[in-house]
């Protein structure tokens, strides 16, 4: 069993005063740093230079959660900037296995993203290619969005296919979590948790990050 990560989404924080927002999650295991294009998703958000900032403001591993058409030209500047893990969603990439091998080869880890209606089915192929399976527990492109409680079922199915085959892979869940949804959604099998809102509305962000991270280690799968 691996220890739950809580990754705190910059989506939500006070863009103006980005290096105070970072350091209140200063306890976090990672920072989730989302990208939109306003084509795959209704919304704009981030990009390579905002990732730059983050990554020269924090010493935690950054994950880059590419909510964009034609990933396949842009995951690598990610990859070269320093991100720790650099996802892009499985739907609007062309050519996953090429890109997989591009970006371990610039050094970083590779994330596949579902939507939440696309099935479990379209990643199996993928599973021995990438570090991280995000699946995603609202529907992508804005934060304080509600959980989508049947993807409990869908994290449980990834567990289970994940521990039949003995890999190291992480289930990062994204969207709707809080002090109430993450205890179930780790007892289905997520291990590393995005959380916007219930971070960085709380008064004592830090502590919003140690209370979910407890909550998440109690009821580990
Ligand atoms: C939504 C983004 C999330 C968002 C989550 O499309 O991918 O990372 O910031 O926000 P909360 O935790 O508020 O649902
Ligand atoms: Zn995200």
């Amino acid at each position: 069993m691996t220890q739950p990560a809580i990754h705190p989404s910059i989506l939500n924080a006070d863009q103006a005063h980005l290096g105070a927002e970072l350091e209140r999650v200063r306890n976090a295991d990672g920072l989730h740093v989302d990208v939109m294009d306003n084509h795959f998703v209704p919304n704009q958000f981030g990009g390579p230079s905002l990732v730059q900032t983050v990554l020269a403001h924090t010493d935690l591993p950054v994950d880059a959660h590419l909510m964009i058409t034609e990933p396949d030209r842009w995951a690598t500047v990610y990859a070269e900037a320093g991100c720790a893990v650099v996802t892009t969603h499985l739907e609007a990439t062309a050519a996953p296995f090429r890109l997989a091998k591009e970006i371990h080869r610039l050094g970083a880890g590779v994330g596949l993203a579902l939507r939440p209606a696309t099935p479990l089915t379209a990643v199996e192929p993928l599973l021995p290619e990438i570090d991280l399976l995000l699946l995603m527990t609202v529907e992508p492109g804005f934060g304080g969005q509600s959980f989508l409680e049947p993807m409990l079922a869908k994290i449980a199915a990834a567990r289970r296919l994940v521990g039949e085959r003995g890999q190291q892979l992480r289930i990062q869940i994204d969207g709707g979590v809080t002090e109430r949804t993450i205890v179930r959604a780790a007892e289905a099998g997520a291990d590393v948790f995005v959380a916007g809102s219930a971070v960085y509305r709380a008064d004592d962000a830090a502590a919003a990050v140690a209370t979910l991270r407890e909550l998440a280690a109690g009821h580990a799968h």
